[in-house]
This record gives C-alpha cells, sequence and structure tokens, in this order.
C-alpha cells in the first residue's frame, strides 16, 4: 500500500501558538518521525511525504534556508533509526537546485539505508508534478520509448519504481487541494483531507486515515459488485 501525505499547516500551528513559522516546522519534524514510525509498523509499503514543492522557492529566502537546513539535520539525524528500523529513504525531486552539502546528505542516507525492506519512505523535495510529466515525457522521446512513461516518470523525479499508483493521499492543516503533488499517481487514490496541522498530527491520526481508507469502496470505474449481481440476475 503506498500512502503520500501533504504535510500541511506548519505556520498555522505556530501563529496559533503566537510562535514565529520556523518554530511550526521545527514540530512538524517530530510529526514526521512519528509518522515514518507508525508507517513501518503498519501495511504500508511505500510513504511518500511532501515536504518542499518547487513552488515553495518562493517563499521568503530565510524560510527556505530554514526548512533545507532542517531536512538536512533529519536525514543526518534519522538515518541510523530508518536503518534500525527497515526503512529505505529516497528523495524525489529535483536535485540540481539542492545545496552540495544537503546532497551529499540525501546521497549518504540513500546509501546507508538502501536494504531497507519494511517501508520505503521517499521525502518530496524541489518537486513538481507537471514538471515530472513533462520530463518523462522528454526522457521517453529520448529513449524513443513511449511505453515505458512509468519508467521515466520514475527516472524524472529519482523515485522507486512499484510506487507509481497512490493508495491512499492524506492532506493535513485542512485545505482540499493537490498543490502539484502526484497528480498521475493518485489517478484513484482515496484522498483524506484532515483538519488537523501537521505539527499535531500523530499515529492515532495516522491509523484513523488508514481505517477511513478502509471504509472506502474502490471502483476503478467499475460498477460495485452487488449492482454487477443484480443487474445479472435482472438480465438472466
Ligand atoms: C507545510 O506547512 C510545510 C511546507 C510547505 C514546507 P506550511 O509552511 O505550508 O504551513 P501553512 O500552510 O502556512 O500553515
Ligand atoms: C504544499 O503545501 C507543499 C508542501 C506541503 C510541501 P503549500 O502550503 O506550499 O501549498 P499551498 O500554497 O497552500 O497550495
Ligand atoms: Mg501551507
Amino acid at each position: 500500500m503506498h500512502v503520500a501525505i501533504i504535510m500541511d499547516g506548519n505556520g498555522r500551528w505556530a501563529a496559533q501558538r503566537g510562535l514565529p513559522r520556523p518554530a511550526g516546522h521545527k514540530a512538524g519534524v517530530r510529526a514526521v518521525r512519528s509518522v515514518v514510525e507508525a508507517a513501518a509498523r503498519s501495511a504500508v509499503d511505500v510513504l511518500t511525504l511532501y515536504a518542499f514543492s518547487a513552488d515553495n522557492w518562493s517563499r521568503p529566502a530565510d524560510e527556505v534556508a530554514n526548512l533545507m537546513g532542517l531536512l538536512e539535520l533529519y536525514l543526518i539525524s534519522e538515518t541510523d533509526r530508518c536503518v534500525e528500523n527497515g526503512v529505505r529513504a529516497r528523495i524525489i525531486g529535483r536535485r540540481d537546485r539542492l545545496s552540495p552539502a544537503l546532497v551529499r546528505a540525501v546521497e549518504k542516507t540513500e546509501r546507508a539505508t538502501a536494504e531497507g525492506e519494511r517501508l520505503t519512505l521517499q521525502l518530496a523535495v524541489d518537486y513538481s508534478a507537471r514538471e515530472a510529466i513533462s520530463g518523462a515525457a522528454r526522457l521517453a522521446a529520448l529513449r524513443r520509448d513511449a511505453l515505458k512513461f512509468e519508467d521515466c516518470l520514475a527516472d524524472a523525479v529519482h523515485a522507486v519504481r512499484g510506487a507509481s499508483s497512490v493508495d491512499l493521499l492524506i492532506r493535513t492543516g485542512g485545505e482540499r487541494r493537490l498543490s502539484d503533488f502526484l497528480l498521475w499517481e493518485c489517478a484513484y487514490a482515496e484522498l483524506v483531507f484532515v483538519e488537523t496541522c501537521w505539527p499535531d498530527f500523530d499515529e492515532k491520526d495516522f491509523q484513523a486515515a488508514l481505517e477511513e481508507f478502509h471504509r472506502r469502496e474502490r471502483r476503478y470505474g467499475r460498477v460495485p459488485p452487488i449492482a454487477a449481481a443484480t443487474a445479472l440476475r435482472q438480465t438472466g
């Protein structure tokens, strides 16, 4: 099962407490840790977390620097824990605009955790789904192999293969939009929007979203089995 999360609401969480936005981002890192561990313990194979969108470069320079710094710290401090918990961590998105130090930290974490088999954690950084799709189209044209478009899509953003369909997409913070995240992969994703701001989202909320997912009926354009059986009885 592939779960994707748009971790939104750090700024509002801080504002509600009279704190500066960096305090919200710092508290958000704690929530990442607990949700990653909860996912590793449950039936989730791939967890993709939206950490920084390509459009987030438009934020003030000090906020961008704060977010990039937190990401580097997270990678450095969590790598051992990922290895212990069987988590294979990767970054998806563009890498050419990240600082050399951050790219080194990313590569180190990816190498150290490469054998993890319980959970694949994808952190989307400098990520844009539209850019991913147009990048994949360019790759497919170069390779003259449009049939392998999904592989090109994975290559365009360094994603793992087999993670092409999201089953459940969660967005915290109360907004109901995709903000250029996994547009292709979410074609049949079940969407769960929660009001809770990301720093307050915990294991209990994560389990509640999984339960909500299991209550949904996924139809992929077909009729529900019960309606199909009734239709068969009526025609037969
Ligand atoms: C999500 O929280 C973190 C990132 C987008 C990096 P926000 O910073 O968007 O928080 P709000 O939406 O302003 O509350
Ligand atoms: C989406 O949140 C990006 C991340 C959570 C990293 P934003 O806060 O940037 O999205 P908008 O601006 O509300 O659409
Ligand atoms: Mg936001």
